[in-house]
């Protein structure tokens, strides 16, 4: 049994530290996930953790906490529109424009969890290699978990992951059978850039995409967090840019710095400045 008062603590501590709200009543999500986490640090119940925890909380251990408490579901393809836009759609109108200026195409995949959003995108970007005529595509995929970054970088998935969302052509294509299961092979997994970045801290000032995915990350941040991640991801955009949001996710309400893209029932945004832009890439593409 959680006391309301440690409730409030850890739900203070999760939301200032990893952006995630719990509000009321979710007492049975430490319940279920913390236990593990109490005991790799010596402590034998939840009650003496938690009591631990305030007396002084260590980065490391706030770390993990917050990560056994995020929810990393995500699977290949996830929703199919987005990738069929980027497909068929945004790659082309940024390959246009990176033509234009001499300069690579920029994909950030905020919030990859274990890999398969970003994997997705580069079996997109290689697919289209002779359309791309040598100009190049960097994709970072970031990601606040230690964990889930650490498998998306091993880039090994079971039986079960693979048979979710993904294509059994572009299984044999992409990957290689390993005890473990599948194993994504070189020449995609050297296409990514796996970095650990945590939303709510300031990005580099270098920052610069053409594409953004940040799906499925949101709905777990309150209004004003959510306006904050927004609004600075709006200004890490290129001319024309846009960003992928998942399928529940909207900026309305929230931040009138990027607006859907009408033509793309998909989920994209982009700053409403640029939106006859990014409306007339599309249908050019
Ligand atoms: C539900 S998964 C979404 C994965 C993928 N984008 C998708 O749509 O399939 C949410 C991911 O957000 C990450 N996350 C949660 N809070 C974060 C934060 N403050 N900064 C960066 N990533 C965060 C979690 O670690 C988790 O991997």
């Amino acid at each position: 049994m959680i006391s309301e008062s440690d409730y409030e603590f850890l739900s203070d501590l999760l939301k200032r530290h990893s952006g995630l709200t719990l509000g009321p009543g979710k007492q049975y999500l430490l319940e279920s996930r913390l236990p593990p986490v109490a005991v790799t640090f010596g402590h034998p119940d939840l009650p003496t953790f938690f009591r631990a925890l305030r007396a002084g909380v260590p980065a490391h251990v706030v770390k993990t906490v917050c990560d056994a408490m995020t929810t990393g579901e995500t699977l290949f393809f996830r929703d199919t529109k987005p990738f069929t836009a980027l497909e068929n759609e945004l790659l082309p109108a940024a390959a246009k424009q990176a033509r234009a200026t001499g300069r690579p195409i920029r994909i950030w995949c905020a919030a990859c969890s274990t890999g398969q959003e970003p994997y997705s995108i580069a079996m997109i970007v290689q697919k289209l290699e002779p359309m791309l005529a040598g100009t190049r595509v960097e994709i970072l995929a970031t990601d606040f978990s230690h964990a889930a970054l650490a498998r998306a970088k091993a880039g090994v998935f079971n039986q079960f992951e693979v048979q979710r969302g993904l294509p059994v052509q572009l299984l044999v294509k992409h990957f290689t059978p390993v005890p473990e299961g599948f194993e994504i092979k070189e020449e995609l997994r050297r296409r990514i850039t796996f970095q650990e970045i945590n939303l709510l801290h300031p990005f580099p000032g270098s920052w610069q995409f053409d594409i953004i995915f940040c799906r499925n990350v949101l709905i777990y941040f309150d209004v004003p967090t959510k306006k904050d991640v927004l609004e600075r991801m709006s200004r890490l955009l290129t001319r024309g840019g846009s960003l992928f949001l998942g399928g529940t996710e909207s900026t309305l309400g929230v931040t009138d710095t990027l607006v859907r893209v009408p033509s793309h029932p998909s989920g994209v945004f982009c700053r409403p400045a640029d939106l006859s832009l990014v409306e007339a890439g599309s249908r050019a593409a």
